[in-house]
């Protein structure tokens, strides 16, 4: 082991892509290689990444939504770089640590009252696994309602409430009682609840795949309709939570809404230790862990150690301090109102959606011109999930700037801004939209033959 750990590192540069395709996941490189996705980023701060060139780059894929505060935030590193000097005695596991009291605590202030007691987890797909076991040991009921798009991580409990079929292909049998409903569909909901068979009905507030959010008065209906057919309701906002849309969480966006479970991760890491969190009430709590025989029934190893707990808090205390739930809410106004009418004005753009620095842009067949009707039809024959690349590709290339299509066979590209962003660098991203999509309108043109190109090599492969 090398004393110099940056000496170390600099030994290696430029390894990583041989690296991956020797030993981690070779089709990732090729399609990293496919796209001109192949850089070595070398440097992280705030909301900005630069490669080996010195190029700098405006996130805003955020890694899948971790880099809420940005990258490798000074009061996170601090808190971390001290925490390692404490030589604390971290994971006793027969006791009950400081650190994860303070967290829930913390966690636990911008919730309900109902909503006090919460189990530590190391991902976000663990979270929500740990909430349908919890939502099943309650209720004595086996299904699960989830939604059409849906997203709630890819173990296989949460594989069983995918809404995406291509996720769940060739992995076998999944969890029973899975029931697919619509998104913001009440009447589907109340159909399936009515059996009086399912434990739990699972939803995004703001949908990861799709941007889609839930329609004003939804929530509080869903929450009746659950109440009275004795089923939980569990609000996963693993990826809208914690002040990405401009509350603390998602749902306080409409009045009265308690859910029975909510799920959270992502942006409690600080975008430096994985951690998670399932919070929910003390019935629930109680309901499982009920005796003392039952009192680990539930349980992980590295849940609550003090590097995650640590960072956790550390987070919590930065989006207070730094008022970042506020910038989330104006930021996300100010983009909405600038990127309206930016994309409206062109003919593939179907939609803009989505709630504070959670939104996206989805693309459909245009209703007009014959000639763009046409690059279309001929581009989705060759293959269906490609158009996005004709967004962002360029914005990588031309103009620094990361995102990705937000799904598998999907037209969504979807933007997940650090919650520090500033006006400037949303104007940056802006004046790069109104390019990229001024330019898919140039039939036949460079951005098509690119993307032409690529379908017809995907083809081959
Ligand atoms: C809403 C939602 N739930 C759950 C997950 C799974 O989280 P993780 O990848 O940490 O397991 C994700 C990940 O993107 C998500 O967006």
């Amino acid at each position: 082991m090398h004393n110099d750990f940056r000496a170390w590192l600099d030994q290696h540069r430029g390894r990583g892509f041989d690296l991956h395709q020797k030993h981690i996941n070779p089709a990732f490189v090729k399609m990293l290689r496919a796209i001109g996705f192949d850089r070595d980023y070398v440097r992280g701060e705030g909301c900005y990444l630069w490669d080996e060139q010195g190029n700098k780059y405006l996130d805003l894929l955020t890694g899948w939504g971790v880099f809420a505060l940005g990258r490798n935030h000074p009061k996170i590193k601090s808190v971390l770089k001290q925490l390692l000097d404490l030589d604390r005695p971290n994971l006793v596991r027969m006791d009950c640590g400081l650190l994860s009291g303070l967290v829930a605590e913390a966690l636990t202030r911008h919730t309900t009252d109902q909503l006090s007691r919460v189990f530590f987890t190391n991902s976000g797909t663990e979270s929500v696994e740990a909430a349908i076991k919890f939502a099943r040991c309650v209720t004595g009921r086996q299904d699960i309602i989830y939604c059409d798009h849906a997203f709630h991580g890819l173990t296989l409990g949460s594989l069983s409430i995918n809404g995406a079929d291509f996720f769940r292909e060739r992995f076998g049998e999944l969890v029973p009682g899975g029931r697919k409903i619509p998104f913001n569909d009440l009447a589907a909901l109340e159909k399936e609840l009515s059996g009086r068979c399912a434990a739990a009905f699972f939803v995004e507030p703001v949908q990861g795949k799709s941007c889609e959010v839930v329609a004003d008065g939804y929530l509080a209906e869903a929450q009746r309709l659950c109440r009275k057919h004795g089923t939980l309701l569990v609000l996963d906002e693993v990826q809208c939570g914690l002040g990405r849309t401009g509350k603390w969480f998602c749902f306080q966006h409409w009045p009265d809404i308690e859910p029975d479970i909510l799920c959270v991760a992502k942006a409690l890491s600080g975008g430096f230790v994985p951690v998670g969190a399932v919070i929910t009430t003390p019935r629930i709590m109680d309901g499982v862990f009920n005796s003392l025989e039952r009192c680990v029934i539930h349980s992980n190893t590295f849940g609550q150690n003090d590097m995650a707990m640590a960072t956790a808090l550390a987070t919590l205390q930065v989006i207070e301090e730094d008022k970042l739930v506020e910038n989330a809410a104006a930021m996300g106004d100010y983009v909405m109102q600038k990127l309206r009418p930016i994309a409206e004005g062109c003919p593939f753009v179907s939609a803009v959606r989505g709630k504070g620095l959670m939104f996206g842009i989805d693309f459909a067949r245009p209703r007009s011109s014959l000639k763009l009707k046409m690059a279309w039809d001929m581009l989705h024959r060759l293959n269906f999930g490609v158009f996005g690349q004709m967004i962002i590709i360029p914005l990588l290339d031309k103009h620094h700037i990361l995102t990705q299509v937000a799904g598998y066979h999907t037209e969504v590209i979807k933007f997940l801004p650090p919650m520090i962003i500033t006006t400037q660098d949303l104007d940056w991203f802006l004046s790069a939209v109104d390019d990229v999509l001024a330019d898919t309108q140039r039939v036949p043109g460079a951005a098509w033959d690119t993307v032409t190109g690529l379908a017809k090599r995907a083809m081959l492969a």
